[in-house]
C-alpha cells in the first residue's frame, strides 16, 4: 500500500489571505495561480500494519501531516498507520508555498495508497483542508480556487509564462501564513480589498483570456501591493518584504521602463517572482546577471498539477 507523488508550487496571481471558516479553510476570496513546473515537492505514503504510529520524516509540521492522514484514513475507513517521506526542490517555508506542493502531494500519495481512487475536485478539497494554497496544486497550469475546491481555467501550454524567482533569502520565515492571516479583519484595509476584489478578478480572468500581458501584469502587481499593505496595517503587523526585495521591484520598473515587458508578485514572503512572457525571457535573464547579494534564481514555466510518479521515496 505505497503510492508516491509529486505536486508543484503555485504562484497566486490572485491571492488568498483570510479564511472566513478557519477549520475548514475556506477562503474570503477567490484566488488564480499558476503551477511552477521548477518547485516540486514529492511524497511517498506507505500504509501499513507494520507501523505502530505515523512515522513522519518531516519535524517543521508533523502535526498538520498526522491530522491529513487521520482525514484520509477516515474517509477509507482503514485504521493503518503509515510512513511518509517527502522531498522538496526549492527553499522551504520562504514564500513559495512549500505546504502547498506539499500538501496537495500528500493528499494524493496518501489517498491512492489508502486505495480511494478520487476525482480531482474531492482531491482538490481535501488538499485544501492540509494548506488552502494546496488546493491550486491540484488542477493543471493556470488554476481558479473558488468555494470549496480549485480547477483548470487552462492546461500548462496555454500560455508561455515564466515565474522567475529571485531567492533573496532562503531562511524559514518567522511567521507563517496561517498566523499571519488570522488577523486580516483587523486590517482598516481588508473590508476595501474585499469589496473591489470580485472585479479584480474577472479583470485578471479577462487579460488572462485574450492573453493581454501589460494589463494581466498591471493587476498582478496591484493585487501583491495591496496585499502586503493589508498585512502590513493588520495588529500586529506583518512584514515580509526586505530591503532587498524593494530593491527588485524598483530594478523591475526601471526594467520596464527600458522598454522589458516584467511585472512582479510577492507572496507572503521576501522573495519577489518575476513574470515574463517566455519570448523576453533571455532579455530579463541577461539583465539579472547584474544583480548582485541574491542567493539564487529559480525559473519556472506553467507546469501540470499533482501526479503519481513510480519513483518511491523509499
Ligand atoms: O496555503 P496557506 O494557507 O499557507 O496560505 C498561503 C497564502 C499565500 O501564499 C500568502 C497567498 C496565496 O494565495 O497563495
Amino acid at each position: 500500500m505505497k503510492a508516491t507523488a509529486v505536486a508543484p508550487a503555485n504562484i497566486a496571481f490572485i491571492k488568498y489571505w483570510g479564511k472566513k471558516d478557519a477549520e475548514q479553510r475556506l477562503a474570503y476570496n477567490d484566488s488564480i495561480s499558476m503551477n511552477l513546473s521548477a518547485c516540486l515537492t514529492t511524497v511517498t505514503v506507505d500504509f501499513s500494519e507494520k507501523y505502530r504510529q505515523d512515522e513522519v520524516d518531516l519535524k517543521l509540521a508533523e502535526s498538520r501531516v498526522v491530522e491529513h492522514l487521520e482525514r484520509i484514513r477516515r474517509r477509507a475507513k482503514k485504521r493503518l498507520f503509515a510512513r511518509v517521506a517527502s522531498r522538496t526542490n526549492f527553499p522551504i517555508a520562504a514564500g513559495i508555498a512549500s505546504s502547498a506542493s506539499f500538501f496537495a502531494a500528500l493528499s494524493l500519495a496518501a489517498s491512492q495508497a489508502i486505495g480511494l481512487n478520487l476525482p480531482e475536485k474531492t482531491l482538490s478539497e481535501i488538499a485544501r483542508l492540509g494548506s488552502g494554497s494546496a488546493c491550486r496544486s491540484i488542477p493543471d497550469g493556470f488554476v481558479k480556487w473558488q468555494g470549496t475546491a480549485a480547477r483548470s481555467l487552462y492546461k500548462e501550454d496555454y500560455w508561455d509564462l515564466r515565474d522567475i524567482v529571485i531567492i533573496v533569502s532562503s531562511k524559514i520565515k518567522k511567521d507563517g501564513s496561517s498566523s499571519g492571516m488570522a488577523g486580516v479583519l483587523t486590517s482598516p484595509l481588508f473590508p476595501a480589498r474585499l469589496k473591489n476584489l470580485p472585479s479584480r478578478l474577472a479583470r485578471l480572468e479577462k487579460a488572462l483570456q485574450q492573453k493581454n500581458f501589460p494589463s494581466f501584469g498591471e493587476i498582478i502587481e496591484a493585487e501583491a501591493l495591496e496585499l502586503h499593505q493589508v498585512m502590513m496595517t493588520q495588529k500586529p503587523p506583518f512584514f515580509y518584504l526586505q530591503p532587498k526585495t524593494w530593491e527588485i521591484i524598483n530594478r523591475v520598473f526601471e526594467w520596464r521602463h527600458l522598454g522589458l515587458p516584467v511585472y512582479f508578485t510577492i507572496d507572503a514572503g521576501p522573495n519577489p517572482h518575476l513574470i515574463i512572457e517566455g519570448k523576453n525571457s533571455v532579455r530579463l535573464q541577461q539583465q539579472l546577471k547584474s544583480l548582485k547579494d541574491i542567493e539564487g534564481i529559480i525559473d519556472n514555466q506553467p507546469a501540470k498539477g499533482a501526479r503519481l510518479s513510480e519513483k518511491h521515496l523509499f
